[in-house]
């Protein structure tokens, strides 16, 4: 038996623009998911979570909720050869579809977990590869930033096809508020849509990728020498572009302005859009004031601690 864990994530600054190419900055946060796989004799795997019940996939069976964990746990045993069946459970705090990467982390927990059940020693970046793989058919076109993040924690600057760099960042002065607009939403007919207006109005929309790219560039500077205003300023900037690009709605502006005016340094869509999640940066000595009053108007508020822990084997 093995069992690992891995981190939710946050995108400060740079969703949908890092589908394209542009830069893009995430947060692990200290919400994790945690995935055990067990062997057995039999030559189906079975999959469980708590909310999900439990499913048996065995052959070609596809679909359903679960089965991105099969899916995982299938390439895997692909990769090692393995002849032995499996049960998996999966226990997340992360809330799923809510832009926080709950998907990447039990894909990246689920691999790590049963390279762990196989005995397989598996690397970092073949881990976040396997995750990878499965996201492209969970999510349309996934940048791949959520599985970098699940797997390799603490605060990350990525771009498409080229990698990432971690970003040593101190983060101790402010806090990040993540409150839920309740509004459902898919990720993957979100992308879709934006990479539709950009196709249709590439002219007008291909400079605000630009400043989109810029815009990363300038935040990272000032994360690296903790100029937060600074970096609050060109939060409230992206979200104006993410506004632009269609995917911010009543229910989102209304909380991000009720962050805003409670005080925040900055506040924007995090993740998708349509619906899901704000994010607000906060003064630590302010966060309360932004909570309560995000409280009000969205359905769950959390305060999320950045985690320097990426995918973990626990004991
Ligand atoms: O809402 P989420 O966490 O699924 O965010 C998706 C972020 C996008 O940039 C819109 C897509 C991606 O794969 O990066």
């Amino acid at each position: 038996m093995a069992r690992a864990s891995a981190p939710g994530k946050v995108i400060l600054l740079g969703e949908h623009f890092v589908v394209e190419g542009c830069p893009a900055v995430a947060l692990a946060i200290d919400v994790r998911a945690c995935v055990t796989a067990t062997l057995h004799g039999g030559d189906y795997v079975e999959v469980a979570s708590q909310e999900l019940g439990s499913v048996k996939f065995e052959g070609e069976r596809e679909g359903g909720p679960l089965y991105p964990v099969y899916l995982a746990a299938k390439k895997v045993i692909e990769l090692t050869g393995t002849r032995a069946g499996l049960r998996i459970k999966v226990e997340s705090d992360i809330p799923p579809a809510a832009g926080m990467g709950s998907s990447a982390a039990v894909a990246v927990a689920t691999v790590a977990a049963v390279a762990g059940a196989v005995g397989a020693a598996v690397s970092l970046d073949e881990i976040s590869e396997l995750a990878y793989k499965v996201e492209e058919v969970v999510h349309e076109r996934p940048s791949g930033i959520d599985n970098t993040v699940a797997t390799y924690g603490g605060v990350i600057l990525f771009r498409r096809g080229q990698g990432f760099t971690k970003l040593d960042v101190k983060l101790e002065p402010v806090r990040v508020v993540l409150a839920d607009s309740g509004v459902p939403r898919s990720t993957g007919s979100l992308v879709v849509k934006v990479l539709k207006l950009k196709a249709k109005y590439s002219g007008v929309l291909n400079s605000l990728y630009q400043s989109a790219s810029a815009l990363v560039e300038e935040a990272v500077h000032a994360l690296q020498r903790g100029d937060f205003e600074t970096v609050g300023e060109l939060v409230n900037i992206n979200h104006g572009l993410l506004s632009s690009l269609g995917v911010s709605c009543l229910r989102l502006e209304e909380l991000i302005y009720t962050a805003r005016e409670a005080g925040a340094l900055g506040a924007k869509i995090t993740g998708a859009g349509g619906g899901g999640m704000i994010l607000a940066l906060c003064w630590k000595d302010n966060v309360e004031e932004v909570v309560r009053a995000l409280e009000r108007v969205a359905t769950r508020v959390i305060t999320a601690p950045v985690s320097a822990r990426g995918v973990a084997w626990e004991t």
